[in-house]
């Protein structure tokens, strides 16, 4: 019998499953879905997947492979959802994972039981583990404003989009300004009669290359090679930006209140380009829908045929009672961002949202569990995981925007040196 279950056989759950192997731990691992892949896998049967067909990672290819498992360099330099599909693949079989994987088969309750968890799966079946590693995405569950007054026409979230096939000729309204709404309107606007992307509190919009190069190269550069403080990476890359794409506000996007470092990262090389040439309009907050039009708070009203919501996820766990494991109270209090201090035994990977790339963040959170789990990493007690956990808070509380949107925002590069120096000094 192993001690240890995995759930979920996304980019998380498969590298720490490798991670786990390569240090002689067993475990069980179980996947809803008939493959691995989660979210990147087009049309999941697990009806989980938030990819649409246009979709290619932000992250630019020598920043997102595996450490020992680097990106073809014949690929370019933004993979799309496939290609980052097959590398995952090669990924997960040249360390054997797929075998060990448990297929069409969800958890379904996830119960303290003594000292360990009694985990519930969809054939009926239980069984008794010591620690459970949840990998279950945290990008599936839409989450949907409710605004004053009704609308006539069809309204999805981007969780639902696809392609723009069914958008054509049609007026659309995005709400949102996160990667999944420039993503989608760009997508639409070619085929859609017309865009509004609808903000409340704008974003900075980064361009996705800078002279040629991609814009994470240019912070690895700045920061890495030029050894400059991050503060002033911040204020390089802030004029650089400036410089490469000009301003903002010439093309109806307000500049937001807020520095550029507070926000998650908005990425589209082609947004500014396509609000250039009049195929995508801006418009701030929604006050009211009014049947065929919407109004917007700046009292202007315009008719529309469907609505786009890219306003975000909820985290959710199904199968944890809320007694057990309540998501807008401890998902954001967890110590390292993975151990739940009052289960030390329920285990969490992928549960962050950083400024960077999420996979191979994922990949040194991965090392990191497999380390504890081999004894080589020990927790605090549970005031020093409480005082850790309070700590990571305070600092997220004064460097991101304090709303929902970044209850899992983490510094890649902070939390990486943290991970690594947690590993360092026990070994
Ligand atoms: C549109 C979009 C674009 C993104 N682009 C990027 C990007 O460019 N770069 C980046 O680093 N990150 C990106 N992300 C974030 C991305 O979600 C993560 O990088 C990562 O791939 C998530 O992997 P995961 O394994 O944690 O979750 P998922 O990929 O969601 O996988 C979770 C797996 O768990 C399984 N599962 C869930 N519940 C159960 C259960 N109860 N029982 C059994 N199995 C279960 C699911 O079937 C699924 O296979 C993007 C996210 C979205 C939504
Ligand atoms: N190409 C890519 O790599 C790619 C593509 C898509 C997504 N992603 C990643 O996937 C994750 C999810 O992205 P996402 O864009 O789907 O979600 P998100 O980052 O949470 O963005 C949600 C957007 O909706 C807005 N919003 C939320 N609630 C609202 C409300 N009630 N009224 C009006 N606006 C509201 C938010 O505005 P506020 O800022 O005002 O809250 C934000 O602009 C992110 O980590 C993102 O980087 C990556």
């Amino acid at each position: 019998m192993n001690n240890i279950c995995i759930i979920g056989a996304g980019s998380s759950g498969v590298t720490v499953a490798k991670s786990l192997r390569d240090k002689g731990l067993t475990f069980d691992m179980f996947e809803k879905g008939s493959d691995i892949g989660g979210m990147w896998r087009y049309e999941n049967d697990n009806g989980q997947s938030s990819c649409y067909a246009s979709l290619h990672i932000d992250t630019s290819r020598p920043n997102l492979g595996y450490s020992d498992f680097p990106i073809d360099p014949s690929l370019p330099d933004f993979l799309s959802h496939a290609q980052f599909l097959r590398h995952l693949e090669a990924y997960a079989d040249a360390n054997h994972i797929r075998p060990l994987v448990t297929f069409n088969t969800e958890v379904t309750a996830v119960t303290p039981k003594g000292e360990g968890w009694e985990v519930t799966l969809s054939t009926g079946e239980t069984r008794d583990y010591a620690q459970v590693i949840v990998a279950n995405g945290h990008l599936s569950d839409p989450r949907t404003p409710e605004f004053a007054g009704q609308f006539d026409g069809p309204q999805t979230h981007s969780h639902h989009y696809r392609t723009a096939a069914p958008f054509e000729g049609q007026r659309v309204l995005v709400v949102g300004l996160g990667n999944s709404a420039v993503d989608i309107a760009v997508d639409l606007a070619r085929r859609a009669a017309h865009v509004t992307v609808s903000t409340r509190r704008s974003a900075w919009i980064m361009p996705k290359y800078l002279m040629g190069v991609p814009i994470d190269q240019w912070s690895g550069f700045l920061v890495r090679r030029m050894k400059l403080p991050v503060t002033w990476a911040r204020r390089v890359m802030a004029r650089l930006i400036r410089l490469g794409q000009g301003d903002q506000r010439r093309f109806g996007l307000p500049r937001p209140a807020h520095p550029m470092w507070r926000e998650h990262a908005t990425l589209s090389q082609e947004l500014l380009p396509y609000i250039g040439h009049g195929y995508i309009d801006v418009k701030p907050d929604v006050a009211e829908l009014r049947g065929g039009k919407v109004a917007f708070t700046d009292d202007s009203e315009a008719p529309y045929d469907a609505i786009i919501y890219a306003t975000g996820y909820n985290i959710t766990f199904p199968f944890l009672n809320k007694d057990v494991f309540d998501p807008g109270e401890d998902a954001g209090n967890l110590y390292r961002r993975m151990v739940s201090p009052a289960h030390p035994g329920l285990i969490f990977a992928g549960l962050v949202q950083p400024v960077g790339p999420t996979i191979p963040l994922v990949e040194t959170q991965g090392k990191w569990i497999a380390s504890l789990l081999a004894g080589e990493v020990a927790l605090p007690d549970r005031q020093g995981m409480l005082q850790e956990i309070a700590e990571h808070r305070e600092k997220q509380r004064r460097t991101y925007l304090g709303t929902a949107r970044y209850v899992l925002e983490v510094d890649y590069s902070h939390y990486t040196k943290q991970m690594k120096g947690d590993m360092a000094r026990q070994a």
